[in-house]
């Protein structure tokens, strides 16, 4: 009965952790990909604005006018960037699916560096497309011989992702430039997935956008302003992808929710720089505290670190995290190895200590 495409993707990873995670009464989570904080009261108040307006309708396919427009000019002065159009779309999730529906023939290669966030795998492989993984570690870099010895003549897309999920890396300008200059001699198409561009702790955020040309920018609201229910983002890049892609949505998620897209109209730019500065001190703190067993790399932003397991595999070191009553997530969900863990800092500095506490003690329990 199922369609053949559902045996190209494979929940069982995750799904073994979440069994196991259930038996748990009072689990310190580490494993939650969003914010703790709740969504700004302005923007909340003004969905409520919207729902009693009567915003309560289909918008345009493409989304509302005023915020495609709004949405724009402020791209264009933080990516450095002028896009020729822009769809907005049902959270990231909803562009990504959308982007690759309208670029991905069977067969075609889309490469992926290896920590990804777990979509794109699975996206790619459901539209029978061949995921090409650039192994990053120890430093999640991609260095311009391995991104050079990925690209053959079918290759479709790279699929950037900086902050990076699961490993909170950012490419610096040089590895920009390095990845552009690639890019430029394949005349190669960069999607390039930004929803943690407001998560950022140290140097400055440079994108891909600023550098390159042939981008396709998908980003959106739900970790920016905690609203990941809210189901808000967007695409921007050249007219005839996204052209292709208000058809599909015209035929799929039909418009992304009419309250949402007013409700943030008015706040593009809500200052959310306490927060980010909280999400910084609970970076160091983790980063900081963590015993020196485990190889880590210091994240530069979204709320993640991804440790390598001290001993065994990186489940099999969830799983005794687990028996501790921590809940993290194994590195195999977000990768082609099973060595590293996901930890999130997204919660309260309470359970940040707690759950440093179990992790340093299961260096010496087994
Ligand atoms: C890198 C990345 N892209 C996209 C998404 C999906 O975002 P949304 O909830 O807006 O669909 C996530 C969510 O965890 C993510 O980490």
């Amino acid at each position: 009965m199922i369609a053949d495409r559902m045996r190209m993707i494979d929940s069982s990873g995750i799904r073994k952790v979440f069994d196991l995670a259930a038996k748990l009464k009072d689990p310190v989570n580490l494993s939650i990909g969003q914010p703790d904080f709740d969504t700004p009261e302005p923007i909340k108040q003004s969905a409520i604005q919207a729902i009693q307006d009567g915003f309560n309708r289909y918008t345009l396919t493409g989304g509302i006018p005023q915020l495609k427009e709004s949405l724009l000019l402020k791209l264009e002065q933080d990516k450095k960037k002028s896009f020729e159009d822009i769809i907005i779309t049902n959270g990231v999730s909803g562009a990504l699916f959308l982007a690759l529906m309208v670029l991905i023939n069977p067969g075609d290669e889309v490469i992926i560096p290896d920590p990804y966030f777990v979509s794109y795998k699975h996206l790619v492989n459901f539209l029978n497309g061949k995921p090409v993984f650039v192994d990053t570690y120890p430093e999640f870099t991609i260095s311009k011989s391995k991104l050079e010895n990925a690209i053959t003549s079918t290759t479709k897309l790279l699929i950037l992702n900086s902050p990076s999920n699961p490993t909170g890396k950012i490419y610096n300008k040089k590895e920009l430039e390095d990845i552009a200059e690639i890019a430029a001699k394949h005349d190669l198409l960069i999607l390039s997935d930004e929803i943690y561009d407001l998560f950022t702790y140290d140097e400055k955020y440079t994108s891909i956008c600023e550098l390159y040309s042939k981008v396709l920018l998908i980003s959106g609201f739900s970790k920016t302003f905690s609203m990941t229910g809210w189901r808000l983002g967007y695409s921007a890049g050249p007219k005839e992808i996204i052209q292709e892609m208000i058809k599909i949505q015209q035929y799929t998620f039909v418009c992304a929710p009419s309250f949402a897209q007013y409700a943030i109209l008015n706040h593009l730019s809500y200052d959310m720089s306490k927060e980010i500065e909280d999400y910084k001190r609970k970076r160091d703190y983790i980063f900081n505290n963590l015993d020196p067993a485990f190889e880590c790399q210091k994240a530069n932003g979204a709320f993640y670190l991804f440790p390598k397991a001290p001993h065994g595999t990186g489940q099999s070191f969830v799983e005794k995290a687990i028996e501790n009553n921590l809940l993290i997530i194994p590195g195999s969900v977000f990768s082609e190895k099973n060595t590293h863990f996901r930890i999130s800092f997204a919660t309260s500095e309470e359970q940040l200590k707690r759950g440093v506490d179990i992790l340093n003690s299961l260096i010496n329990k087994i």
